[in-house]
């Protein structure tokens, strides 16, 4: 499918949007009258009890990079040509990750946050993954099998505003259907509705029911509108802007639509950068620095800035070039993913400073730190590496230290230092 039909079936969606733009029902608007969707993670669930160890570093790594060899795949299919960041995933892993049903979901048996939505009419609410590093909207479908036991299961037949698309998927269905989100109505959204979930999303694992999508349509495997371009086209939003505060710390978290919560960052220190590549929130990180000295210096380091990924993955380069002169830093490599352990001792004197839009926005130790690794004596550190890389994610080990805004309108992200 290229990116040209995609975009007329998306045009008329706009239309009928714009069309039944009436306020939600009183029934359906039962979410929070400001707009405002407390998130929870694993960690504040749990009051901050550390839970990484390697293994979990390692299965999100290995499952980011399968997010991102399908999300690129999706971006070639939709606009027929090849991601320019897609150097290094070539045609053929992209091919040979893809066969299976589950590879668009990241593995979340990490710290990641989630927030509530509902769906249909009549409304049922779901849990969901808000996830800036991909486009489309994933629910377990009530004809799942056991592997979505636990969780809250999508029946299309029990709401009487779906609508079957007749698309074929594999592993899932796709409808449209109404979704809720923050107070906004996102009329006929394409909903995956999954038949199978991957052992990482059992219940146990995998706190939400559901991945949000707030990517571009670019990235999208649907045909339909991604959620952030149906709400921000249906002009209810005051700002067509998301912003986010991802915390640890129990009730802190937040995601807040159509505007920024002023009163949770400072706005003197709002720095825009501009998405350089519509698909991913993709932007320029001027660089990287450690104790007032630069690690790395480009001006044109391509970074995604992507709130479904817990670590910051970057290039073998960059963080070999991080690591490089930290006493103690040991490389752990398997196949093409590499983390680093430091000394807990001296780990919270070796967090990096990343700079965007020229604004320097320090990482805290608490952040950076995962804590200790249980195969050795020293401590997880928050950057990790992928040799298919020659890029940056920017995941949650960065974004708990800012409050971030992804503005759909000017397509730009902001970062401001929290209050
Ligand atoms: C902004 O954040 C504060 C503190 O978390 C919260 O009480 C308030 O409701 C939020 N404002 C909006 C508009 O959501
Ligand atoms: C976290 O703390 C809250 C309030 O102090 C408590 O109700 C809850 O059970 C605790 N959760 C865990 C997993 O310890
Ligand atoms: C999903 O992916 C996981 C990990 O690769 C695999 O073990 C599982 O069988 C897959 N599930 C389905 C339904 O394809
Ligand atoms: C490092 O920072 C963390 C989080 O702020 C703190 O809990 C820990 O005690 C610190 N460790 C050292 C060795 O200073």
């Amino acid at each position: 499918m290229k990116f040209t039909t995609t975009a007329t079936i998306c045009a008329l969606f706009v239309e009928a949007v714009v069309g039944s733009a009436t306020p939600p029902s009183s029934a359906r608007s039962n979410i929070g009258r400001t707009h405002r969707i407390a998130l929870n993670s694993r960690l504040s669930a749990a009051n901050g009890s550390k839970v990484f160890d390697s293994r979990t570093v390692r299965e999100q790594l290995q499952f980011v990079s399968r997010k991102y060899s399908a999300t690129m795949g999706a971006y070639e299919r939709n606009t027929g040509s090849r991601h320019p960041l897609n150097g290094r995933y070539n045609a053929r892993s992209v091919a040979k990750r893809t066969t299976n049903g589950n590879v668009s979901l990241t593995n979340y048996d990490a710290d990641l946050w989630y927030g509530d939505i509902e769906v249909g009419t009549p409304p049922q609410t779901f849990t969901m993954l808000f996830d800036t590093g991909s486009s489309d909207l994933f629910l377990p479908s009530i004809q799942c099998d056991v592997s979505c036991d636990g969780h809250t299961q999508y029946d299309p037949a029990a709401s009487s505003s779906s609508k079957d698309t007749g698309q074929p998927f594999r592993q899932q269905a796709e409808y449209v259907d109404d979704v809720f989100v923050g107070g906004y109505e996102a009329d006929d959204q394409t909903i995956g509705a999954a038949y199978a979930y991957s052992p990482e999303f059992s219940k146990d694992d995998f706190p939400p029911d559901g991945l949000s999508g707030l990517g571009f349509p670019e990235i999208s495997e649907f045909e339909g509108s991604p959620l952030f371009q149906t709400l921000y086209e249906s002009g209810q939003l005051p700002q067509g802007v998301i912003g986010f505060k991802l915390s640890t710390t129990p009730g802190a978290s937040e995601m807040l639509i159509g505007g920024t919560n002023t009163s949770l960052y400072r706005s003197d220190t709002l720095t825009y950068i501009p998405v350089t590549q519509k698909g991913y929130w993709q932007v320029v990180m001027d660089g990287i620095s450690r104790l007032g000295q630069d690690v790395i210096e480009s001006h044109a380091a391509p970074a995604i800035i992507d709130t479904g990924t817990t670590l910051v993955i970057t290039s073998d380069a960059i963080a070999q070039a991080y690591y490089a002169n930290i006493p103690g830093a040991t490389a752990h490599t398997e196949g093409e993913d590499t983390y680093w352990t430091i000394p807990c001792n001296i780990i919270n004197s070796t967090v990096p400073t990343f700079i965007f839009g020229g604004h320097a926005f320090p990482v805290s130790p608490q952040t950076f730190n995962l804590g200790p690794d249980i195969l050795s004596s020293d401590c997880l550190a928050g950057i990790a590496a992928s040799s298919e890389m020659d890029f940056t994610i920017v995941g949650d080990v960065f974004l708990q230290n800012t409050y971030s805004v992804f503005d759909y309108r000017n397509t730009r992200v902001g970062f401001a230092e929290l209050v």
